[in-house]
C-alpha cells in the first residue's frame, strides 16, 4: 500500500473512538483507493515508457526524413543537369538536321555566283575585242551587261550569306529579342530546311507539300530564331507523321504536308497539318511533357512539342492540336498582334 495511505489506514485502525462496522467501511473504502491508485501508477508508468519509445522512433523518423530529403535534393540537381544536358543534344541534333537542308539552301546561290562570274569572264573578252575595233557602243553595252552580272553576283551572294547567318542563329541561344519579321518567308524557308533536311537523310522519303499563305499578314514582331524552331518542329513531326504512314501503306497513299498562314481579326494563325495516322487519344494529353515521345530511342528527344509549346508562351500565343486516328493531325498557333 502507498505510504500516505497507510498512515491513514493504521490511523483509523487505532481510533478507539469510531465504532467498529464504520471502521471496516472506511477501511474498505481506503483498499478500494489503494487498488485504483496501483492501477493508475501502473497506466502512468506504461504511458511514460510509450512516451519514451515514441521519442526515440520520431528522432529515427526524423533523421531518416533528413536522408532522403538529402537524396531527393540530389536526384533532383542530377535530373536537372540531365534536363540540360538533354536540351543540348536535342539542340545539337536538330542543327545536324538542318544542315543537310543548309548545304542544299547555299548551293542554289552559289551556283548562280559561279555560272555569272563564268559569263563575267567571257564577257570581258569579247568587250576586249571590240574595244581592239575601236567600237566603244558595243564596249558600252557589253559592260552593262557585265554590271547587271555583277549584281546578280553580289544577289546571291547575300542570300549565301543570309542562310549562314540563320544557321548560325539557330546554334546559338535565343538572343531573345523580338523583331518584325515576314512569317511567311520564315514558314517558306523552314518548310524547305526541314524537307531536304529529311531527303538527305532518308532519299526515298517524298511528300507534296502544299503552303496557303495570306499576304495580309506584313511583318510580326516575333522572335525569328525561336518561332522558326516552332515550325521547324511542327513541319518535322509532321513529315515523320507521313513518313511512317507512306511506309506502312506503299503506293496507295499520297502523304501530305500543308503549312498556312492567316491574319483574322484577333491576330495570325499558323496551321501545319498532315494526313498521317494522327495521334491516338491516350497520347493527346502527354505530347506537350517534355521528353515524351513515341519514336524509337535515339530518333526523337520528346522536347519538340514542350520547346515549341514554351517558345509559343512566350509570345504570349496558344497552339493546339487536333486529331483524328488515322486521317492526320492539325497544330494550330494563334499569335496576339502586339
Ligand atoms: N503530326 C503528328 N502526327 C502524329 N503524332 C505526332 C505528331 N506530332 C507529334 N506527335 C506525337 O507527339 C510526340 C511528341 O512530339 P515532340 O515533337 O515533342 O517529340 P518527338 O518528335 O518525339 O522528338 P523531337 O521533336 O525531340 O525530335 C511524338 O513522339 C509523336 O508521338
Ligand atoms: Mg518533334
Amino acid at each position: 500500500m502507498e505510504n500516505k495511505l497507510k498512515r491513514i489506514y493504521e490511523f483509523i485502525l487505532a481510533a478507539r473512538e469510531l465504532p467498529e462496522e464504520e471502521k471496516a467501511v472506511l477501511l474498505k473504502s481506503l483498499k478500494s483507493v489503494d487498488k485504483e491508485f496501483q492501477i493508475l501508477s501502473f497506466k502512468l508508468d506504461r504511458t511514460e515508457k510509450v512516451k519514451r519509445t515514441t521519442a526515440i522512433l520520431l528522432e529515427e523518423t526524423i533523421e531518416e526524413l533528413e536522408q532522403k530529403r538529402t537524396a531527393v535534393e540530389k536526384a533532383l540537381s542530377d535530373l536537372k543537369a540531365t534536363q540540360k544536358q538533354l536540351i543540348h543534344a536535342e539542340k545539337m541534333a536538330s542543327l545536324g538536321e538542318l544542315t543537310a537542308g543548309i548545304a542544299h539552301e547555299i548551293q542554289n546561290p552559289l551556283n548562280f555566283v559561279n555560272n555569272f562570274s563564268e559569263v563575267s569572264n567571257e564577257l570581258i573578252e569579247e568587250m576586249c575585242e571590240e574595244l581592239d575595233k575601236g567600237d566603244t557602243s558595243e564596249a558600252r553595252a557589253i559592260a552593262q551587261d557585265l554590271r547587271q552580272n555583277l549584281e546578280k553576283i553580289n544577289h546571291h551572294g547575300k542570300r549565301a550569306d543570309g542562310i549562314v547567318k540563320g544557321m548560325l542563329q539557330h546554334s546559338r541561344s535565343s538572343s531573345g529579342e523580338k523583331e518584325p519579321t515576314d512569317l511567311n518567308v520564315l514558314a517558306d524557308e523552314y518548310l524547305r530546311l526541314a524537307y531536304h533536311g529529311l531527303r538527305a537523310k532518308n532519299k526515298n522519303f517524298n511528300a507534296s507539300i502544299k503552303t496557303d499563305f495570306d499576304d495580309k499578314i506584313g511583318k510580326i514582331e516575333i522572335i525569328p530564331q525561336d518561332m522558326g524552331r516552332v515550325l521547324l518542329n511542327l513541319i518535322a513531326n509532321a513529315f515523320h507523321a507521313v513518313d511512317e504512314k507512306s511506309r506502312q501503306a506503299p503506293g496507295e497513299y499520297e502523304p501530305r504536308v500543308t503549312v498556312s498562314t492567316e491574319k483574322t481579326g484577333k491576330g495570325i494563325t499558323i496551321r501545319v497539318s498532315d494526313n498521317g495516322n494522327g495521334i491516338p487519344e491516350k497520347y493527346r494529353d502527354k505530347i506537350f511533357q517534355p521528353f515524351f515521345t513515341t519514336k524509337p530511342t535515339g530518333q526523337g528527344t520528346g522536347l519538340g512539342l514542350s520547346l515549341s509549346y514554351d517558345i509559343v508562351k512566350a509570345h504570349e500565343g496558344e497552339i493546339k492540336v487536333t486529331s483524328e486516328a488515322g486521317k492526320g493531325t492539325e497544330f494550330i498557333i494563334n499569335l496576339p498582334l502586339s
